[in-house]
């Protein structure tokens, strides 16, 4: 059995609805693919997805993005009654968003949000020149919509985790996904990654700090706790293979078009990419 990762499909975009498409139906017939967040802020567009990917796939793993839990339709109240309709959803079309043993691996999804840095330690802020914190051009800041504190949304998501990490057994390899990211220097690239990028790739929001919306750390206490190997995430739309104090972290987003351009994420012709078993 062979597992996959794809993340920040962003279906409202044609040619990404095109390149889903396109993935094979036949090459993962008898694989599982983990869909880590951000499909699309639309229900209809999530389950459109859902369908055509239970065609090709044996197994579909999915945890909301933000752009997911946006309260934009008629129809949700609120981001936590957009989280409750997709759940339903996903029951509906045989999407799993529980700890399941598949054949001999433990998939284990993390629901989440990210700390900003006035509300807690946990965040993953890092200072950047010239930015402002005001997050003005943050679309989340206009499209979600919390029921509770704004310093409870973590806690909400993280506490859904809790009582099903207790059914992963550790004697199997254990793979975790999420959306937002669990550990800071996740954010930033390293040498070898930035050869990678475009020359003429800039940077289109000098004034915004990614870092504000993150993650959080406490996701990475979640991630050790079920004594995962390979961890799984998006949220970025940067391509990440790295493994940090012996866990594998990993982000294969398709992401934008000008980030494909860029080469800020990358590979995707190849569709989506086989994290396990780990080929080299
Ligand atoms: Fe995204
Ligand atoms: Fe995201």
């Amino acid at each position: 059995m062979r597992v996959f990762a794809i993340s920040d499909l962003h279906v409202d975009f044609r040619e990404n609805r095109q390149w889903v498409d396109q993935v094979s139906d036949f090459e993962y017939r008898n694989d599982t693919l983990l869909i880590a967040g951000d499909v699309s802020h639309q229900l209809e567009r999530v389950e459109a997805v859902f369908d055509t990917l239970n065609e090709k796939f044996a197994h579909l793993f999915f945890v909301p993005g933000n752009h997911d839990l946006w309260a934009r339709e008629e129809g949700a109240s609120d981001s936590i009654d957009k989280f409750n309709q997709l759940m339903d959803l996903c029951a509906d079309c045989d999407v799993i968003t529980q700890p399941l043993l598949i054949h001999d691996v433990w998939i284990v999804p993390l629901f989440s949000w990210y700390r900003l840095p006035e509300l807690g330690a946990d965040s993953l802020f890092a200072s950047k020149k010239g930015e402002d914190p005001s997050l003005r051009m943050w679309s989340d800041n206009r499209f979600t919509k919390w029921p509770i504190a704004a310093e409870a949304v973590v806690d909400f998501f993280l506490n859904l985790n809790t009582p099903y990490l207790s059914k992963v057994t550790q004697d199997l390899p254990v793979i975790t996904l999420s959306h937002f990211l669990p550990r800071q220097e996740l954010i930033f690239s390293t040498a070898s990654e930035h050869r990678k990028v475009r020359p003429g790739a800039r940077d289109p929001h000098p004034g915004f700090n990614f870092s504000r919306v993150a993650g959080t750390s406490l996701l990475d206490v979640q991630i050790r706790n079920a004594g995962a190997q390979l961890h799984v995430y998006g949220h970025q739309h940067r391509n990440r293979d790295r493994v940090l104090d012996g866990v594998r972290y990993v982000s294969h987003c398709l992401g934008y078009r000008r980030e494909r351009a860029w080469n800020l994420v990358c590979e995707l012709d190849e569709g989506p990419m086989q994290v396990w078993p780990h080929v080299s």
